[in-house]
């Protein structure tokens, strides 16, 4: 066993000592010139977002939730279905809810994450307006093509949820250009963060424009006294964009410094019989906000949790996701109980998340291997109770 004892957090925000001097000289600049918001930051994140991801434009927001809200509000969906994976986080079907939609749940592959084309296929009806995909853990499916050409071939939305996956890649391209608009979150364990935040990408300045005037209580131009649409105030503070800026220019090194962290879980676990390294499908490039993996049904995730953080002083954060959204009681009533989530349900039963960050170290990662192996030893106290 690795001699030295590790306190490892589930997920750890990474500010880089470099970046730190540099954020405090501009904090200290807006609060000597009072420019807290509404700023020449909220600006320059934004085009280097629009930048990064390649799309013609980026809004910032106060969240990922507000992001996604925000573009379903700008596009209209009122009255409308909007097919969402179950298997993703309350946020994305309550953004439906909130902008006068009804999300219908849709199952998923247990081996991309992601719906398939023909469990998304068999959700469309007359009144669905469009599909949000997931890219769960930072993991986009190979499906994604035919996914984008299934909604435009039945004339539906296609947009992305992306707030797993700055710096995604499928086939060299990037998370947030395969879709009409995309949502990032920006929260502090997101894998480039602005502490609370999110971002909105698209090529569509119909929908910039709404986005933004919708962020800014309806108002369009800038602050002015008149409010043309019911919006509310979503707006992010330049604090928030200083911060954003400096974690965009390290979002590849920060996804590379999650990688090896992964690779080397993976190889440490090849091979174990109870908890198998989720594969990562061919031609993606994972942000690994997550690392998934398998984990056998002998074992209770509770009592592993508990012992890795009693005894290890090992933090597991949630699975992604453990209760999928048709099983969340505030959706009872709001949207289709119906339907068959079988793949889901599976994969929300079967897997944990190890802890993984850009921040992590070798031996980290290696005491969390060891400590892991030991917890699932034989006669330890993490099995589940024969009936
Ligand atoms: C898939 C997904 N969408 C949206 C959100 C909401 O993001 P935020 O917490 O920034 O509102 C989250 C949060 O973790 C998420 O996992």
């Amino acid at each position: 066993m690795n001699k030295k004892r590790f306190k490892i957090p589930a997920a750890k925000v990474y500010v880089p000592d470099a970046d730190i001097p540099r954020i405090l000289t501009l904090y200290r600049k807006i609060l000597k010139n009072g420019q807290l918001a509404w700023g020449n930051y909220n600006t320059a994140l934004e085009e280097g977002f629009a930048r990064y991801v390649g799309t013609r434009y980026a809004v910032t927001a106060n969240s990922g939730a507000s992001a996604l809200e925000l573009i379903l509000r700008a596009r209209g969906i009122t009255g409308k279905e909007v097919i969402v994976p179950t298997n993703t986080n309350f946020a994305t079907a309550a953004a439906v809810v909130l902008s006068g939609g009804k999300p219908v749940f849709c199952d998923c592959d247990s081996y991309n994450l992601s719906p398939r084309p023909d469990q998304i296929g068999r959700c469309i009806t007359k009144k669905t307006a469009g599909f949000i995909i997931v890219h769960i853990g930072g993991i986009i499916t190979p499906d994604i093509d035919a996914i984008a050409k299934l909604c435009k071939d039945k004339g539906i939305f296609f947009m992305e949820d992306a707030s797993h996956a700055h710096s995604s890649l499928y086939d060299g391209r990037k998370a947030g250009r395969f879709s009409e608009f995309s949502a990032f979150s920006m929260f502090g364990s997101k894998v480039i963060t602005c502490g609370e935040g999110g971002i909105i990408t698209t090529d569509s300045k119909k929908i910039r424009d709404l986005c933004e005037s919708l962020r800014n209580q309806g108002k369009e131009g800038g602050n002015n006294d008149v409010h043309y649409r019911m919006g509310s105030t979503y707006r992010v503070t330049e604090f928030q964009a200083i911060l954003g800026i400096y974690q965009l220019k390290r979002v590849i090194e920060f996804r590379k410094l999650r990688e090896r962290i992964a690779l080397f879980y993976d190889r440490e676990l090849a091979g174990s019989e109870l908890i198998r390294p989720f594969l990562i499908p061919g031609g993606v490039t994972s942000s690994y906000y997550k690392y998934i993996a398998w984990i056998d049904k002998s074992v209770d995730r509770e009592k592993l949790k508990k012992t890795l953080k009693e005894k290890y002083d090992i933090a597991l954060s949630a699975p992604v996701y453990k209760v999928p959204c048709h099983l969340q009681p505030v959706f009872k009533g709001i949207a289709d109980p119906g339907g068959n989530f079988k793949e889901a349900e599976y994969f929300c039963d079967n897997h944990i998340c190890l802890p993984i960050s850009s921040a992590m170290t070798r031996d980290e990662a290696a005491y969390v291997v060891e400590s892991v192996k030991k917890a699932l030893s034989r006669g330890g106290n993490v099995f589940k109770k024969k009936a």
